[in-house]
């Protein structure tokens, strides 16, 4: 049982933990990011039992579908975290947040945020008005994967699991258990209401420093496929890009018409790294020179080069 003093921080960003859909409509046709933070936690009273005696308070950073998120909302993000995890009796952050771009904002902080304390993301799959609501369940399970602590990091919390920020992926656009960490499989279950920990946090990235006034370097995403063309490579170059992220077939390799336009990019200063379109699995070490070896996704490909690029 937590003291009265130690507090829980819930920041709202939106969602479709936050969204609601007109009485009597269907779960698809509801809007994300409708209801605030703290009308969230009103609705959720098994809150204070996950909590074991901690206070929950709540700040709304924002409130939108995860789908615009922008480098504007997490400078916010981050500049609320640093402040709440400083505070003495803040035992950890939980973040609620859409599913959509999710893996982003977890690999994001997991590379720029430093703290002794836990932080966790969490989302849902149906609104807060669904029947199915599976908000409610993730946000006590946030709050007492935070509250019972022993970890510090960033983590996700969904469907009774805690995964690493770097391994989430989201595999189902529609399924109530829409994410899962591939090969690595989740860092805790939860079974018969207690938390099973079958590993540590992965060793992180080495940490970006990075703020609000840090800018942001240009770097675009594309794919290798049958019939690959390689206009867009020298349009992005003659407007300035900075980064290319190609995924790749297979094993890394690149259809010959933009590997040849790729290598023309890279010789003129754009950086190039490649990850693979295979959803399991990471590279082998590149022979092209194009990238470490990675197991990053292409979302979370490019916010590694792009902070790559800022720490250069
Ligand atoms: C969003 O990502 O904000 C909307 C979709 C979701 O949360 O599932």
């Amino acid at each position: 049982m937590q003291n009265k003093s130690s507090t829980v921080v819930v920041l709202g960003t939106g969602g479709t933990i936050a969204g609601t859909a007109p009485s009597g409509a269907g779960d698809s046709s509801y809007v994300a990011a409708q209801l605030s933070v703290a009308e969230l936690l009103a609705g959720v009273p098994e809150l204070v039992a996950a909590a074991q005696g901690a206070e929950i308070d709540a700040e709304q950073v924002a409130q939108i579908d995860s789908k615009d998120m922008s480098w504007s909302v997490w400078a916010r993000l981050l500049d609320r975290l640093k402040h709440h995890l400083s505070r003495p009796e803040v035992l950890g952050v939980v973040i609620t947040h859409g599913t959509d771009t999710l893996e982003e904002t977890a690999y994001f902080l997991h590379r720029v945020l430093q703290t002794t304390k836990p932080v966790v993301l969490t989302a849902a799959m149906r609104p807060a008005t669904s029947t199915e609501a599976d908000g409610p369940r993730h946000l006590c399970q946030s709050v007492q994967v935070v509250v019972e602590g022993g970890w510090a990091g960033v983590a996700v919390v969904l469907q009774s699991e805690v995964h690493d920020a770097s391994t989430i992926r989201k595999m189902y656009p529609r399924a109530l258990r829409a994410f899962a960490s591939g090969d690595v499989g989740p860092l805790a279950v939860l079974e018969n209401g207690v938390w099973c920990w079958r590993r540590a946090l992965l060793a992180a990235d080495p940490l970006v420093p990075w703020d609000e006034g840090t800018p942001w370097p240009w770097v675009e995403v594309l794919h290798s496929h049958a019939g690959a063309r390689a206009e867009a490579v020298s349009s992005w170059c003659a407007a300035g890009v900075q980064g290319l992220v190609v995924v790749a077939t297979g094993n890394g390799t690149v259809h010959h018409e933009l590997e040849t336009a790729l290598r023309q990019a890279q010789a003129a200063g754009v950086v190039v790294w490649r990850c693979t379109r295979c959803p399991q699995g990471g590279l082998e070490p590149d022979s092209l020179g194009w990238s470490p070896a990675s197991h990053l996704p292409p979302a979370q490909t490019r916010i590694a080069l792009m902070l790559n690029l800022i720490s250069k």
